[in-house]
């Protein structure tokens, strides 16, 4: 037995290696994330025709990913593995079995032998990550559906202990100012699926654009989901262009329940956000009376921030969240729900005499708290049906709601003041994980909102504030990149934007920091790249070192 153990940097060793596995002894092959350890055996593990999928039980949760990985096989070979339920290993199989030496629900153990793979697991989730484990270290001709004559499938023999640092590690998609067909959803979360990351933060309603059927409010999606032209270029100053097109879409409840089980295949968690009390154009162009003027309104063409936001003031703005998110709820069965919260001006609240009557009769000292009120109101809400609140960070103002989670936004420190507070948090800081910014310098890129957020700058952020005690860190969650998409109107566009940067935050999420060593992501990544290509995703090939500290350093 040959041991090997991992984390010697590795970049020479792949750029040979052309098929996105290393069969050739001893060599650690390419792994996004990379695994808290991995020991290199002798020999492969041949997948044949005999080759079938042994699993503790074949109720629907333990059987996907044995499904996954027999249509992994499937795909290239043509061959249909066997999937039954079992106790014992058998030659030339995949045994899985659930076994309390696996601590961490999602962690796993996969021993692969040229006898034998063996995964064991707490859950079907470590089932699942051990087989997008065994996918990168397939060739990459299991990303697609083309049976290839003569196609042999093997992967290096090994023994990989793995499980995440954090809990939490998501990705969003604003699908608000640009909406994307479900095919390019389902894409974006099989690459979260493939990198191990759990969450899914689907950005459905906003200023531009509702984007959710909702049973009760047809309008909602009949004129809040239609803008009638699109600003071109930045939202900065008059004079302003537009485009002149109309633009709109939505999703119906049958897509979206086709996405939520799509991504819930994939052990991802799909957390709808529904903005309130700002952000809200989209709604109030189809309900004007929710406002504190009463409108009219239209849904609106430019990006930025809005006066116009929900009246708290008004009793049937609630009855109407309520409605809205009484369907939400039931087509999204995780815990969570967004309700957004961010970027609320406050001045038609100042203004109207109902918003400033509930804040005297809730002996309430300002808008903010006004806001407070309105959050808490919709906590208590989610609460009663059994679901948590998320918000930004500006949920904080004017006092959090009692169970609120929060995701840090404008950088880390509503994440530390929430954390002190014993509040739930994921990290998002625009510095470091927003991934609308520009990826390497701007000239030649296509427009972009701004900043300069290259790969390298992602990787390196660490979620876990130093300033918090031990006890606090426990409420750092984890961490979710977002991908807004102002300017950045097609599939291909947003892919480009997204990838390679959203694998280095699923690498932050899940790989000891100590083990975190950017040349060595770069390496595994050029490996990788082929399965992305294999897959026909449209990552970003350019430069991925932060070119800025470079050029200091000189
Ligand atoms: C945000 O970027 N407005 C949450
Ligand atoms: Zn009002």
């Amino acid at each position: 037995m040959k041991m090997i153990l991992y984390f010697i940097p590795v970049i020479m060793m792949f750029l040979s290696c052309s098929n996105g596995n290393s069969s050739s002894e001893g060599k650690i092959p390419a792994l996004i994330p990379a695994p808290v350890s991995i020991s290199m055996l002798t020999g492969d593990f041949v997948f044949t025709k005999n080759s079938n999928i042994i699993i503790p039980s074949l109720d629907a949760e333990t059987r996907l990913a044995a499904d996954f990985l027999a249509q992994l096989i499937n795909n290239p070979t043509g061959l249909t593995p066997d999937v039954s339920a079992g106790t014992k290993a058998r030659k030339r199989s995949v045994f899985m079995s659930f076994d309390t030496a696996v601590k961490n629900d999602e962690g796993y153990i996969l021993t692969i032998t040229p006898k034998r793979i063996a995964i064991q697991a707490k859950t079907a989730v470590g089932f699942f990550y051990a087989v997008q484990t065994i996918r990168q270290l397939l060739p990459v001709e299991v990303e697609n559906k083309k049976v290839i004559e003569g196609m042999a499938l093997s992967v290096p023999a090994c023994i990989v202990r793995d499980e995440p640092r954090f809990i939490y590690r998501g990705m969003h998609l604003d699908v608000s100012r640009h909406m994307f067909p479900v095919a390019t959803i389902k894409d974006y979360i099989d690459m979260l699926a493939l990198h191990k990351m759990n969450t899914f933060h689907w950005h459905l309603t906003d200023d531009q654009g509702w984007r959710i059927e909702i049973k009760k409010y047809p309008k909602l999606t009949e004129v809040g989901a239609f803008r009638k032209e699109t600003i071109v270029g930045h939202a900065g100053k008059p004079p302003f262009k537009y485009d002149g097109t109309p633009y709109g879409g939505f999703y119906t409840q049958d897509e979206v329940k086709d996405v939520v089980a799509y991504a819930k295949s994939r052990f991802i968690t799909v957390i709808p956000e529904i903005e309130m009390p700002g952000h809200a154009m989209g709604a109030l162009a189809a309900y004007p009376e929710l406002s504190c003027t009463g409108g009219p309104f239209e849904v609106n063409p430019k990006w930025g921030v809005m006066p116009d936001v929900f009246c708290a003031g008004k009793e049937g703005t609630f009855a109407f969240l309520q409605d809205v998110l009484t369907e939400v709820i039931d087509l999204f069965p995780g815990t969570y729900i967004h309700i957004g919260g961010d970027e609320c001006p406050k001045t038609r609240w100042e203004k109207c005499p109902l918003c400033q009557k509930r804040i005297k009769d809730n002996g309430l000292n300002d808008e903010n708290e006004l806001q407070s009120w309105f959050v808490q109101r919709m906590e208590k809400f989610l609460i009663s049906k059994g679901r948590k609140l998320i918000g930004w960070d500006e949920i904080l103002e004017g006092g959090l709601a009692p169970e609120a989670t929060v995701m840090s936004w404008r950088g880390t420190k509503g994440g530390i003041a929430a954390a002190k507070q014993k509040h739930d948090v994921i990290m998002t800081p625009s510095s470091s994980v927003y991934l609308d910014y520009y990826q390497c310098e701007p000239a030649g890129e296509p427009l972009a909102i701004g900043g300069y957020l290259p790969l390298e700058k992602v990787y390196a952020y660490n979620p876990m504030p130093e300033e918090l005690t031990p006890e606090e860190q426990k409420h750092i969650l984890g961490v979710q990149g977002n991908v807004w998409t102002e300017y950045i109107p097609t599939s291909e566009h947003m892919e480009y934007m997204a990838f390679p940067r959203a694998f280095a935050i699923a690498e932050t999420g899940w790989t000891p920091d100590r083990l975190k060593d950017f040349e060595d992501f770069l390496a595994r990544l050029e490996v990788l790249k082929k399965r992305y290509d294999a897959a026909g995703i449209n990552y970003f090939r350019g430069e991925y070192r932060n070119m800025r500290v470079a050029a200091e350093k000189k």
